[in-house]
């Protein structure tokens, strides 16, 4: 099975369990419900990732599409194909003008919400940890007082404490000078 089908079938995007976290994300960061369309773009946002045979290579980093396309098919509305398409920061900065959705907060501090024992125990079944360690685009893996993570616990918790931030700011600038 391709990476990209492990990560929502049993992974760290598994699928109904992402979902939960990012709606959650969502109701908190914006202090209202999404609409109907908008909560299907929180469910199916990262489908795109089934059958792709990495997270963040080239494949990988284009996993928005395929949401982005559906819910324009549904609703014919470009703010949801948007909100999909740039829910990811590196679509955003390569289509977008560096301009993320508001699904991306919800989406950064969705995952930073999970308990660090949960995202450690989906990430080791499916086994992409290692990608998410090893891959420089990532702030945490780049900043100024960086040194190897001991363990993906100790990762996590770097991620966890980047996502306040970007939740705390709402700026989800790529490669803020603090961490460059
Ligand atoms: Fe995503
Ligand atoms: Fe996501």
């Amino acid at each position: 099975m391709k990476i990209g089908t492990k990560t929502i079938l049993l992974g760290n995007h598994l699928w109904w369990l992402h979902s939960f976290f990012v709606y959650v994300a969502w109701v908190r960061l914006y202090k209202r419900l999404p609409n109907f369309y908008e909560t299907i773009c929180i469910i199916i946002h990262d489908w795109g990732y089934w059958g792709k045979p990495n997270l963040d290579g080239a494949e990988g980093e284009d996993h928005p599409r395929w949401a982005a396309e559906w819910i324009h098919i549904l609703t014919g509305n470009h703010y949801y194909w948007e909100l999909c398409m740039f829910h990811s920061r590196f679509q955003a900065k390569r289509y977008h003008n560096s301009l993320p959705s508001k699904l991306c907060l919800a989406d950064k501090f969705g995952v930073a919400m999970m308990p660090v024992w949960l995202w450690v125990f989906l990430g080791s079944l499916s086994g992409e940890i290692a990608e998410y360690m090893a891959d420089t685009k990532y702030e945490i893996n780049n900043c100024i007082a960086y040194k190897p993570y001991k363990s993906p616990a100790e990762f996590f918790r770097a991620y966890k404490v980047k996502c306040a931030e970007w939740a705390k700011t709402g700026d989800l600038t790529i490669g803020s000078t603090q961490y460059e």
